[in-house]
């Protein structure tokens, strides 16, 4: 995934398009570039491989000219990591600039083709094509811009989010097709295209959410000429969309006193899980209706949301003895044969933009199944499929890692759980009482015991996590979160299956930690003594300390409400594994905030 800004209006574009791309940077990490229109009429561009700040410090991001301009911080997937393959990429003719998120499935046809036109190419991306499609419509058949727009958006397949800027006439187009794209309009009759809200949030709150096959048009250079259209490209359609006000500020999308984002999302989890539970209680309703009336509900999910769907099937049938089927969201093809028109998906997704997610949703759709999106991001592709949606309303999470959207993807599932066992009142309170806790673990107190923690735990390969039940769920998370932002394998293991075959692993020191709660209590301690009695280092997480245990977090007990609490310590140690072992919390490598591609 990349991350794409674009600037119209009256202010330098510049400046507006380094703040956004430093806000977009959790989308993509490996080069950055930006190009705008100088008062010549000259496309002024500068980009190159590296952190967007990085670039900024050897080339001065911020003295191009011109107050239009498009931005953009790449996550590469065709094409290495060169200053070539960074985006803007531009039409032979240097008229057309374009920037984009996403794969264009059919480029090396389209590129073949364009080369028996004359046509030459400069980099190893699927993203070139365009600029120089849209200058072979115009050049060599004829066409205005936008009209070559159409026509070559029309012959692209696959998943995109593109931006495009014309030279001559000043134009920007900007189209979503299953990629990420959000319009702002600012106070001054200035207008913004972006990956996600938080890239403009300090210029506007106001927002037309895209849905596939929009295309905006942003014409007219000054003041009240400046205009946009939305138009759909497959048809050539007008398309009518709402302005919405979004109700996140600025604050949200900054680190504030934080050294990184993750750190503060975390902390701001003793509000985020409360307002997460803050749920309109009529749609809580309707949802508990279609759960209810449905033959087979599955509960899907990727990474961390997977967890929590996991976590939540355990719930499901322990509070409201309803079974649910937790199923990776990149393997729910192997259940098509079971969708029925009476079949309820519910795709749990932070960002609603994971590929694997919006195909799963997909598949349901054709089979008549009814889809409820469990979502942060409003207005995002998993709310535009979905039946219903229930929204987590926690801010932008800007981090690579999920912390503050896990968390409260548990709560609304909680919320759930406790509705379909008749019992909304008690989950709602007892969701809202568990701020306590949550204040405690995130306390500055914590953070220096954990410290300590994660100095020991450094410098091993390996780390070892167990639970059971909705605590096994727990413990997939928590190996999840170590491995992706320290780097050190972790694995979890369901505390029965430990005997089954991993306990080969255990050798003298090997760190375990082993979540613990009052009903899965006696079998997880003889778990862990199987691991002490093989020399295994065991650091406990539960309400109280145990003799056996080398090192032990406390947290209280919290019975079905666990797995949200007992993350909480494993979220702050894997971030201080990070700090010590000197890896950027915020953009672990390899990793994207949320994977479009399959
Ligand atoms: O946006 P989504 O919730 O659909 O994203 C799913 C996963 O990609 C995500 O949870 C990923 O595993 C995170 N890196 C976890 O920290």
């Amino acid at each position: 995934m990349c991350g794409i800004i674009a600037y119209y209006g009256d202010e330098l574009a510049a400046p507006i398009l380094l703040e956004g791309l430093k806000r977009l940077e959790y989308r993509g990490y490996d080069s950055a570039g930006i190009v705008t229109i100088d008062s010549k009429s000259e496309f002024q561009i500068k980009k190159d491989i590296g952190k967007v700040l990085e670039i900024h410090e050897r080339l001065n991001l911020m003295d191009l000219e011109g107050t239009t301009g498009i931005a953009h911080t790449r996550w590469a997937t065709h094409g290495g990591v060169t200053r070539e393959n960074a985006h803007p990429q531009i039409s032979n003719n240097n008229k057309i600039a374009v920037i984009h998120n996403g794969i264009i499935e059919n480029y090396k046809e389209l590129k073949a083709k364009l080369i028996s036109e004359g046509f030459q190419f400069s980099s190893e991306t699927d993203t070139e094509v365009v600029p120089n499609l849209i200058e072979y419509w115009m050049r060599i058949r004829g066409l205005d811009f936008v009209h070559a727009v159409f026509n070559s958006f029309q012959s692209l397949e696959g998943n995109f989010a593109l931006v495009v800027l014309d030279r001559d006439s000043k134009t920007i187009v900007g189209s979503k097709n299953g990629s990420p794209l959000v319009l702002g309009i600012g106070q001054n009759n200035d207008f913004f295209l972006a990956s996600d809200i938080p890239a403009f949030l300090d210029k506007t709150k106001d927002v037309v959410y895209l849905y596939d096959g929009d295309t905006v048009i942003i014409t007219g250079s000054s003041g009240a000429k400046r205009s946009y259209e939305i138009l759909d490209f497959r048809t050539g359609n007008p398309v009518d969309r709402l302005i919405q006000s979004v109700s996140w500020d600025i604050e949200h999308a900054a680190k504030g006193e934080f050294d990184h984002f993750m750190l503060k999302e975390i902390s701001e989890q003793v509000e985020t899980i409360q307002s997460a539970a803050s749920q309109d209680r009529e749609k809580i309703q309707d949802i508990i209706q279609r759960i209810k009336k449905a033959r087979g509900v599955f509960l899907i999910g990727c990474g961390s949301s997977f967890h929590a769907c996991l976590s939540a099937s355990y719930l499901f049938s322990k509070l409201a003895s309803f079974h649910v089927n937790a199923v990776l969201a990149s393997e729910f093809s192997a259940y098509e044969d079971f969708l029925k028109e009476d079949t309820l998906v519910i795709a749990v997704t932070q960002s609603g933009e994971t590929i694997d997610v919006l195909d799963a949703i997909k598949t349901a759709k054709q089979k008549g199944c009814q889809i409820v999106s469990i979502v942060n991001v409003m207005g995002s592709s998993a709310t535009q499929f979905a039946d219903e949606s229930l929204f987590l309303n926690v801010g932008p999470e800007v981090s690579v890692l999920s912390t503050k959207t896990y968390t409260a993807q548990l709560a609304v599932l909680t919320l759930l759980a406790f509705s379909l066992a008749g019992k909304y009142e008690e989950g709602l309170r007892r969701l809202k009482y568990l701020w306590n806790i949550v204040y405690n673990l995130t306390a500055e107190s914590m953070r220096i015991r954990i410290k300590q923690l994660a100095d020991e735990l450094s410098s091993h390969d390996h780390i070892f996590v167990l639970g059971r039940g909705s605590l096994y769920a727990t413990a997939l998370e928590a190996a999840l979160k170590i491995k992706e932002v320290s780097y050190i394998h972790a694995e979890a293991f369901a505390g029965g299956e430990l005997k089954h075959g991993p306990i080969s692993l255990i050798g003298k020191g090997t760190p375990c930690i082993v979540f613990v709660s009052k009903d899965t209590e006696s079998k997880i301690l003889s778990n862990a003594m199987e691991v002490k009695s093989r020399g295994g280092y065991l650091i406990g997480v539960g309400s109280h300390k145990i003799d056996t245990f080398d090192e032990f977090v406390k947290v209280p007990e919290s019975e079905e409400l666990n797995p949200i609490s007992q993350i909480i310590p494993i979220q702050i140690l894997s971030y201080q594994l990070a700090v010590i072992l000197g890896h950027d919390p915020d953009r672990p490598r390899n990793l994207a905030k949320s994977v479009t591609v399959r």
